[in-house]
């Protein structure tokens, strides 16, 4: 059978790799904590992401902004006035959902019943009130279309509101003039507001990018899919300058190689797909999405977006400061320097929960092994080594005999170069299978030979087959694999 989403949510947490937050509370909805595989893998994905952008390309270097900006910020960047969800309550279940979704699944209802053109029509007709501000006819739409709420099966609708997904709080005590800041909703503003320091104390030349790992935040309404979609999250993104009537070059680039960068992490290209955005954010001139296909079907993990000038020119409106750059190099077309110009950004912008629940879905296997009596389910994750969180679980065969110093000794000449445990409880075939359940590649078992000829033997994850290897070549074998 397929694997389900309750699947993987089970083994998430059942194997340290998810919790839902507080959960002794009961949780709090669409917040989630990381256990100790999970930030393991977690980390590795954005390590690879960090090196895969200030490492690999000459023109590209970090930073790590705060979580509060300056309360401008967001009036400069839209979010303050569009960064809204239409919501509807139902007066009877007094639950609260996202008018746009309910039209959405009724456009699903009638896909699925053969009537996929009254589907767009509805769609359509959706788009056309959000975008003309007319929220009585998205209203009106979801009564004529005969919604019904599914817990009290009515259609007492309220009127519909825009909800603004920003969380707000105060910095200052309430008696001094206490002001309200937002907590980020997305990183990339941190990067545009560092703009001219970082192309200035690094003598950066464009075209140049900027990259950050950190913490958003989103009052997502209707929060579901574990974490797909999370109210605390965290993104990675980087902002690559280019001159004006460079960007689609560069947008076309950046497309490839971050797709690239997702098949490199062990995501199936039968898996993931481009989404080109035909409706177009406030800000950009072009965009696509990178999908994968996760139990729930394709869904966004990561977007390119073309966005103009448009923040740097808000910025350099609200704040009053050039925001300009002056570009030395000799335009062929007149023959002297292209000069000063505000620089227009191609922006990748990718969820580290969302590819880290995208690689965990794809990692999960279950194969029946064996025949008859002896048939069973073998669970693994099948995780690139170099995203596991463990690479190598050493075990002696038995608690004796100088086999667990042996082991110990193992495990002290490879720690330095990779994350690897030392095991001695239970039968080896269950210290294989718990290994097999994180997704450890390699396990190293010592037993009476190695005594003599200080050989083990390796066993792979993937196919459970032993070789039986020299203790000098660990390090390079195992290292081997968990390069990429
Ligand atoms: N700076 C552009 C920006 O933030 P976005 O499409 O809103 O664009 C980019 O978000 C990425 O951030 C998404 O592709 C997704 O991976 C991740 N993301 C957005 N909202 C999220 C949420 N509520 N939970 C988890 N990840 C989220």
């Amino acid at each position: 059978p397929a694997t389900s989403l309750q699947d993987i949510i089970g083994h998430a947490k059942e194997y340290g790799f998810v919790f839902p937050s507080s959960e002794i509370y009961d949780g709090l909805q669409a917040v989630y904590d990381y256990g100790q595989n999970g930030v393991e893998l977690k980390n590795n994905l954005k390590t690879l992401w960090w090196k895969a952008m200030t490492q690999l390309n000459d023109n590209v270097v970090g930073i790590d902004a705060a979580i509060f900006m300056h309360p401008l910020t967001w009036k400069a960047s839209g979010h303050v006035d569009s960064f809204n969800d239409p919501m509807i309550d139902n007066r009877d279940s007094k639950k609260r959902y996202r008018a746009d979704q309910l039209l959405e699944g009724k456009a699903e209802e009638y896909a699925a019943n053969g009537q996929p053109e009254k589907g767009q029509e509805l769609l359509h007709e959706m788009g056309r009130l959000l975008d003309a501000g007319d929220l009585n006819g998205v209203r009106e739409l979801i009564i004529s279309e005969g919604i019904k709420d599914p817990i009290s099966g009515t259609d007492n609708w309220t009127e519909v509101r825009q909800f603004n997904l920003m969380f707000s709080t105060q910095v200052g005590s309430v008696a001094e003039d206490a002001s309200l800041i937002y907590l980020r909703p997305e990183t990339a503003q941190g990067i545009f507001v560092n703009f001219l320091n970082v192309q200035k104390t690094g003598r950066m030349k464009v075209p140049f990018g900027i990259a950050q790992i950190g913490k958003a935040f989103r009052n997502e309404i209707v929060a579901r899919q574990f974490t797909f979609r999370m109210r605390e999250f965290e993104q990675m993104e980087m902002q690559f300058f280019v001159r004006p009537g460079t960007e689609m070059e560069w947008y076309e680039r950046w497309r490839d190689t971050r797709m690239k960068f997702h098949q490199a992490v062990g995501l199936p290209t039968e898996k993931l797909k481009f989404h080109i955005h035909e409706k177009l954010a406030h800000y950009a001139n072009a965009a696509v999405d990178i999908e994968y296909q996760f139990p729930f079907g394709f869904r966004e993990i990561e977007g390119i977006h073309s966005r103009t000038d448009f923040d740097l020119k808000s910025h350099q409106e609200l704040s009053r400061k050039k925001q300009q750059y002056f570009d030395n190099d000799i335009d062929p077309a007149t023959g002297k320097p292209y000069g000063n110009y505000i620089p227009y950004v191609v922006e990748t912008s990718v969820g580290a929960d969302r590819l880290f629940l995208a690689v965990f879905c794809n990692a999960y296997t279950e194969e029946v092994v064996g025949e008859g009596e002896d048939q069973k389910t073998r669970t693994y994750l099948k995780l690139h080594p170099a995203l596991a969180p463990i690479k190598a679980a050493v075990f002696p065969l038995v608690r004796k005999d100088g086999l667990p110093e042996k082991a110990e000794q193992i495990v002290k000449s490879l720690r330095s170069e990779f994350r690897v445990v030392y095991e001695e409880r239970d039968a080896i075939g269950k210290r294989y299978t718990r290994q097999d359940l994180i997704g450890t590649p390699f396990c190293i078992a010592v037993d009476y030979q190695t005594l003599e000829d200080d050989t083990v033997t390796i066993r792979h994850r993937d196919t459970t087959l032993q070789e039986r290897v020299h203790i000098n070549e660990l390090k390079a074998r195992i290292g081997h694999d968990v390069s990429m």
